[in-house]
């Protein structure tokens, strides 16, 4: 091809290009807001008695409208790629914000490696997110799901450009965050006003909490659940429980390797003796392989499967596998240890997790889906 030619057929080529990129999307001047009314409100949380100190970041306190913002932008499925799903298809109210599932799978059907994990009291969390501490703030956290190719499987951008030319967020955003102009919705504020609503998900009070406030009393099967769970009473054996899920979130919020993966050699933990490494991933120790968050236990007769893959399918499954000592490992944690608990006490130890139970806040309206 001689010169010339080659230069024309480049042009040519070149103007079919341009020609084919968008032609929408001209310089955008967005949408003046000021028009609308900016009054912030604080957002009062109103925990049971007893519950920690909340803390939230001074760059992002709970105000009415950011929790309003945070509940539609969870529960709208504007956020995935194809309008099919929002964060609330894998965290459901009716499962106390979990999805009831083994392990989720996102748009594409594809299912992810772990289960699905409660919401409530998750602003309490400040030790990591996700089952393996891999994330350190819910704002942070807010981020991923959009984007991650298992879930929503969407861009930032998109849904920026979506929710921009949406009168119902241009609204939103304004009372929420005081911006002046619609371009000024970003995926920053979208992250912090899901994060309010979060850390609005917490306990309403349990027959547990009312039992401790004097204002109710347990069977004695629960009793028994009790005094097995705290290593409370001389005459029954030590569940040892309450070492890691200590109330009055029934967590420690520490990471711990409750045996449930047997390895071949104690003496050495190895990466590939463990289908999901854990905490041990994320920090490459190998003496944190297997370590999991241990998970507040309140409402969790609704949060079934049980563990970070879902395994168990019943909370006498658990407390089975709790009795049974659980698998040996090197860094197993030393409350993990056989019980020697007969039925009766397998069942109290049941019974006493349920009165962790809060059927309220499956069904609470400021919770609930706001396009319903
Ligand atoms: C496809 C299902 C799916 C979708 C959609 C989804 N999540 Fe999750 N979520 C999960 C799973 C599974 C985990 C546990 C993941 C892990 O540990 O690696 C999780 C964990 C979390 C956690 C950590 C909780 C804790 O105690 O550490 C938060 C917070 C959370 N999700 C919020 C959201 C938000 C906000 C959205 C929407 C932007 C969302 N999720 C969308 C499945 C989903
Ligand atoms: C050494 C600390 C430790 C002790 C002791 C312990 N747990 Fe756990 N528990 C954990 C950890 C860590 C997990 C999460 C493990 C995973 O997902 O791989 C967990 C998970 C659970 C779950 C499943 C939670 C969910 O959301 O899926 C239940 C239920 C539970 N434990 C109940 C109990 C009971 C009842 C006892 C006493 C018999 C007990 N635990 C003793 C650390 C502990």
């Amino acid at each position: 091809m001689n010169f010339k030619l080659y230069t024309i057929v480049s042009l040519f080529l070149l103007t079919i290009f341009f020609s084919c990129e968008d032609p929408v999307e001209p310089m955008d001047n967005g949408v003046d807001l000021s028009s609308i009314s900016y009054k912030p409100e604080v957002y009062t949380l109103n925990p049971p008695f007893g519950f920690p100190f909340f803390e939230e970041p001074s760059d992002n306190t709970l105000t009415v409208d950011g929790v309003q913002l945070g509940r539609h932008l969870f529960y709208d499925p504007i956020l995935s790629a194809d309008s099919t799903m929002s964060c609330s298809s894998c965290h459901l109210p009716s499962g106390s914000f979990t999805d009831n599932k083994k392990v989720s799978a996102g748009i594409d059907g594809i299912p992810g490696t772990r289960s699905s994990m409660s919401l409530m009291n998750v602003g309490y969390f400040y030790t990591g997110l996700f089952w393996d501490g891999r994330v350190n703030s819910l704002e942070e956290q807010a981020l991923l799901p959009v984007e991650d190719p298992i879930e929503l499987h969407n861009q930032w951008p998109d849904v920026e450009q979506k929710l921009r030319i949406l009168p119902l967020y241009q609204e939103l955003f304004r009372k929420a965050f005081g911006i002046e102009n619609s371009n000024e919705i970003n995926k920053d504020l979208a992250a912090k006003a899901l994060a309010q609503f979060e850390r609005s998900l917490i306990s309403t009070g349990s027959k547990y909490d009312r039992v401790i406030a004097n204002q109710d009393v347990f069977t004695d099967e629960e009793f028994l659940g009790f005094d097995l769970f705290f290593d409370e009473n001389t005459d029954v054996p030590d569940a040892e429980c309450g070492h890691c899920h200590a109330p009055p979130l029934f967590t420690s919020s520490e990471y711990f390797n409750n045996g449930i993966d047997s390895v071949s050699d104690i003496s050495k933990l190895s990466l590939l003796e463990f289908v999901d490494p854990g905490l041990g991933a994320v920090t490459g120790d190998t003496l944190d392989y297997g370590k999991f968050r241990s998970p507040g236990l309140r409402n969790i007769e609704f949060t079934a499967p049980y563990m970070h893959d879902g395994r168990f399918s019943t909370l006498e499954e658990v407390v089975a596998h709790y009795n049974s000592g659980g698998h040996p490992a090197r860094n197993l944690d030393q409350n993990i240890t056989p019980l020697n608990l007969n039925q009766e006490e397998m069942d109290a130890l049941v019974a006493f997790l349920k009165t962790l139970s809060e059927p309220e806040f499956l069904s609470k309206e400021e919770h609930s889906n706001p396009f319903n």
